[in-house]
């Protein structure tokens, strides 16, 4: 039966929303773990690493205009944070360019879930900043925008040089919109339906199911949606007077428009800037596209579903419509082909520093792509079983984030498949090193890189380690291989059966332990050739009549 949950609403005010902030509020690092939320083009070390000699460059013109002195601390902040990933590749990257300003930054992270912070100032790679005093954490709604509550207690006492967010603007209310040539404007709207076996059920049970338990796979596709356009008054639509100006700039003198209106995040920059440095600067990272001709006509829009929370492509061109009315300066990414776009926003103005270096680099190709592409291309080299191929491009990648375990596993992996052994040893015993949170397991592909280089005591070695995180039939017989190979026949034979005792079919236990039989057998009967039938000193016996 199909139960209708919610008449047609605008999108920004459905209930869906509901559904969407009980994920977030319960989902927590996991998120990010099971690979539901994309985050890698957002978060990883070249992205950061730009980010943060954008930030060195705000600090210079800062420290020019006057806003900072030069023992000052600096405060940033950070809304949306995720899993930390950003905050931890920003704050190392700025140690390596600039330890001294390093030392002297303030890096507020924050989300607006309390269970996502929890978790994520518990991760290695976060707590260590948190630990040094540089990174602090924080509960921060950007719906709220005034409102910083730190979590060792107290609120935001210095003002900021800079705020930074990723695929967080189109998380926040955007209301989507229509110019039709006859002059008139319309907004999206959606009404939810669901299929029930229960006659009775009401919408609010319904949604409170839902939302009861927000982390359950695929709740909002199991929603059914349907669209539609609803006819309003541009100029009574929003509560701050200035977004309808906005809106008619950017869409200026298109005959038909249809845009994202991300007025949630504009009322967000706005009662922002009280908290800013006068010269400070607001980086926001997100995914979409540039070009104007992209909002002209009529067209659909539709929200993406990441796990159970919803996300709306920004075309960036709506920043356009900031500086004529607001007065604030704007820079912006220019290039469809990125694949996270950057805008960044100073009320006051920006330096020559700045400006100068989001010209030069953020308009440029951007190094997050060469990582996200050299790893599309070294997985496809794998699939082909183009080896040597597949661990250039991998240490391509690792030139540009030598600090991810996960790049060091995958080139180590591949140069052991290139049979480049000493390649390999040298990535996982650097990856080993680095993965504090013992995601990967490097213990067993440092176990196969030694074997086959040929050093079987560290092989052996690295096994023991790898068993000791879980028992698993081919650690196990590899290690028979060895204490076989090496004369240990009966702990090669407990190892054999304690493979084949946890997988009863795994082929290559039973073919080693047969082996291991057959040797055993062989070393016993050497010398029984020479053997005779009857033993020296039997005596003889008459054969029978
Ligand atoms: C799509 S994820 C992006 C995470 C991370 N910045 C990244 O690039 O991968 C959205 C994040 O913003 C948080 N968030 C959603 N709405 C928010 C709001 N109103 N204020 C602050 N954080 C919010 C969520 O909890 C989540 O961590």
């Amino acid at each position: 039966m199909i139960v209708t949950i919610e008449r047609p609403t605008p999108f920004d005010r459905s209930v869906q929303w509901k559904l969407h902030h009980a994920y977030w509020a319960q989902r927590g690092v996991d998120a990010w773990k099971s690979g539901e939320v994309p985050h890698l083009s957002t978060s990883n070390y070249p992205t950061a690493r730009q980010h943060a000699q954008l930030f060195r460059a705000v600090v210079a013109d800062l420290r020019a205009r006057g806003s900072l002195a030069e023992a000052d601390t600096v405060w940033l902040l950070e809304g949306g944070c995720g899993n930390g990933k950003l905050a931890a590749n920003f704050m190392h990257a700025l140690e390596l360019m600039d330890a001294p300003l390093a030392e002297r930054t303030r890096y507020v992270i924050s989300d607006y879930s309390d269970h996502n912070l929890d978790q994520v100032v518990a991760l290695p790679h976060v707590a260590h900043w948190i630990e040094r005093g540089l990174m602090i954490p924080a509960r921060y709604d950007m719906a709220d925008p005034q409102r910083v509550r730190l979590r060792g207690g107290g609120a935001l006492t210095h003002a900021l040089a800079f705020f930074m967010s990723s695929y967080v603007s189109c998380v926040l209310p955007m209301k989507h919109l229509q110019r039709r040539a006859d002059g008139t404007w319309h907004e999206l709207l959606v009404e939810v339906r669901a299929d029930s076996d229960d006659p009775d059920l009401t919408a609010d049970a319904f949604v409170a199911g839902l939302v009861a338990d927000a982390a359950r796979y695929n709740l909002l596709n199991d929603l059914e949606l349907h669209f539609s356009w609803g006819e309003v008054d541009l100029d009574a639509l929003f509560a701050h007077p200035s977004h309808a100006a906005i809106v008619r700039s950017i869409v200026a003198d298109a005959a038909e428009a249809t845009v994202g209106y991300p007025y949630g995040f504009f009322d967000f920059l706005r009662e922002l800037q009280p908290l800013m440095l006068d010269g400070g600067v607001v980086l926001t990272n997100d995914y979409g596209s540039v070009g104007r001709e992209r909002i002209e006509g009529r067209f659909e829009r539709r929200p993406q579903v990441y796990g159970n929370s919803l996300a709306q492509d920004i075309n960036f061109t709506v920043y356009d419509g900031l500086p004529p009315v607001l007065g604030w300066e704007v820079l912006r990414s220019t290039s469809e082909l990125d694949s996270v776009h950057a805008a960044a926003v100073c009320a006051g103005g920006f330096g020559p520093a700045a400006r100068a270096f989001f010209d030069t680099h953020y308009l440029r190709r951007r190094p997050a792509d060469d990582l996200l592409d050299y790893v599309a291309a070294a997985r496809a080299y794998l699939t082909k079983k183009e080896y040597a191929r597949a661990l250039r491009f991998f240490l391509r990648c690792v030139e540009l984030d030598p600090y991810d375990p996960e790049l060091r596993y995958r080139a180590g992996s591949a140069a052991l498949d290139a049979s480049l052994y000493a390649v390999a040893i040298e990535q996982l015993q650097r990856g080993h090193a680095l993965d504090a949170q013992r995601g990967w397991d490097f213990d067993f592909q440092l176990g196969r890189a030694y074997c086959l280089a040929g050093d079987h005591d560290a092989a052996l070695d690295w096994y023991r380690r790898s068993h000791a995180r879980g028992e698993h039939p081919v650690t196990l017989t590899n290690m028979g291989v060895l204490h076989a190979y090496h004369g240990r026949h009966a702990t090669a034979h407990a190892c054999y059966t304690r493979a084949l005792a946890l997988d009863p079919h795994y082929e290559r236990a039973h073919e080693r332990l047969q082996s291991l039989k057959d040797l055993v057998w062989e070393a016993a009967v050497a010398g029984f050739a020479d053997a005779p039938v009857l033993p020296k000193g039997t005596a003889p016996v008459a054969p029978a009549p």
